[in-house]
């Protein structure tokens, strides 16, 4: 057991229940090959600064390589009293080389360089797995816009129908968000590609060994400044659990409007069956599961970033053990995404919309009331009382309604209707009256005019293929 790493000042090994408080190997030996990796860059530095001869070196190299493939093949595995996986692999390699050759790579590293170095290795390799997947959901919704160029829909704010918008916008509308996560996670890589390996316990090496050499040999781009930040700070994993929480917001509020829209009362999309689940007792279901998950998963991931920083918070310098709960959080961040991610990109890319019912309610509940203000605007009216009048036509399609038991829409009111209420509604206003009319005039920069939606489409696929 531990006694491998600090036997000498003590008279008895660790307490059971301080060696079960202790241990790590459950949750740290997915960091085994990173680990090794470090290792042999490691040994090549002891080497350069004069510490080890060739043939030492070479032993070393020979037996990492050796343990390396036990790691992988499972025929090494963590011993019931290895503390972590750094104390269980340097186990192993005394045990394939004896101690005159295995106990001498401990010589200027400690395990807290090493584990603030293999963490950022770890969340390097998967954040690029995790934007990966991210893109194939945006993939998804670009497909399903270009698929429904001229689609329209109610537009929502608050929930109630606010303006007529293009299927296509409303989609897109998800893909940025999802595509500045991929972006973030790509900012976030150059702050991460720094090592703190040749940090030491948190003071540097007094061995003359060469950080840069070790931060070049394990992909990164530079060592750290500061030794004591090096060891100390997890900003790095807290800002990766952020981006992973964002990527589970971003995902659950695409799931919330698809567990809506399949709803019998939207009626706007089916789930294909592969990706939805049925009842146990009820014949009839057809679950939206997908989307309910991914909603409850961003909880999840949530309470990843917060459980990260409150372990952080008013953490002294340098190096405590409060820091070995930083790796459960940022795991459970990469297992969450790389499990939701592919069935969140499988939902969307196989959801059915029926697009005529979506656009039969586009223009309902008096969606296009902004569309005869604006109109009353380009013949001259200030917008405030244009709002006024467009606000009483509403009211006179409720009275209308109430008293003719149906539901009366704009374009339902008569030529003296429109002349009652004011000297400025001509018949002309039909022409907006239509969704078709509202969806065309929108088309400002970044509006959802077809001849818009169609150039960020464009847009967007750009931007796939960027990455
Ligand atoms: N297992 C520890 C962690 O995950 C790493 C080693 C440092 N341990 C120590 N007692 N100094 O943070």
């Amino acid at each position: 057991g531990e006694s491998g790493l600090w036997g000498g000042r003590f008279a008895s090994g660790p307490a059971a229940a301080m060696a079960a408080l202790s241990k790590s190997t459950h949750f740290d030996w997915r960091l085994a090959r990173y680990d090794l990796a470090g290792s042999r860059a490691h040994a090549r530095v002891l080497h350069r600064a004069g510490l080890l001869d060739e043939d030492t070196l070479q032993a070393l190299l020979a037996g990492i390589d050796a343990l390396d493939a036990d790691v992988a093949a499972g025929a090494f595995t963590a011993a019931a009293d290895d503390e972590d996986v750094h104390s269980a692999l340097e186990r192993g390699l005394v045990e394939r080389l004896g101690a005159d050759v295995g106990g001498r790579l401990r010589a200027g590293r400690s395990r807290n360089d090493q584990i603030a170095t293999l963490l950022r290795m770890y969340l390097r390799e998967h954040a690029r797995t995790v934007a990966g997947s991210v893109l194939d959901v945006v993939q998804a919704l670009v497909e399903q816009a270009a698929a429904h160029p001229g689609a329209a829909m109610p537009g929502r704010t608050h929930l109630q129908h606010a303006q007529p918008v293009l299927l296509a916008h409303s989609l897109l509308a998800h893909a940025w968000p999802l595509l500045r996560d991929v972006q973030r996670l790509r900012d976030w890589d150059a702050r991460a590609a720094v090592s703190p390996y040749g940090s030491g316990a948190l003071a540097g090496s007094s061995l003359g060994l060469d950080p840069a050499f070790v931060a070049a040999e394990l992909g990164f781009t530079a060592s750290v400044e500061n030794s004591i930040d090096g060891t100390a700070s997890r900003d790095v994993a807290a800002e990766f659990a952020f981006v992973a929480a964002m990527i589970g917001v971003d995902l659950s509020r695409i799931s919330e409007e698809v567990i809506l829209w399949a709803t019998k009362e939207f009626s706007f999309v089916v789930l294909h069956d592969s990706w939805s689940t049925g009842s146990s007792i009820m014949p009839q279901k057809k679950n939206p599961d997908v989307a309910e998950l991914a909603r409850g998963k961003a909880g999840r991931l949530i309470g990843d970033l917060t459980g990260l920083l409150a372990t952080l918070k008013g953490l002294p310098l340098a190096y405590n053990r409060d820091l070995q709960e930083d790796k459960e959080p940022v795991f459970d961040a990469v297992d969450t995404l790389e499990v939701l991610l592919p069935a969140v990109a499988g939902l969307v890319a196989t959801l059915t919309f029926d697009t005529d019912r979506m656009a039969e309610l586009a223009p309902q509940g008096f969606a296009l009331a902004t569309d005869i203000a604006e109109w009353l605007v380009r013949q001259g009216v200030p917008f405030r009382d244009a709002h006024a009048v467009a606000g009483a036509c509403v009211r006179r399609c409720e009275e209308r309604g109430a008293a003719e038991g149906r539901p009366v829409e704009l374009w339902d009111l008569t030529d003296d209707d429109l002349a009652g209420i004011s000297p400025h509604l001509t018949p002309d206003v039909r022409g907006v009256l239509s969704t078709e009319g509202s969806l065309a005039s929108r088309d400002g920069v970044g509006g959802t005019a077809p001849v818009r939606v169609a150039e960020q489409l464009d847009a967007a696929r750009d931007a796939l293929a960027e990455h």
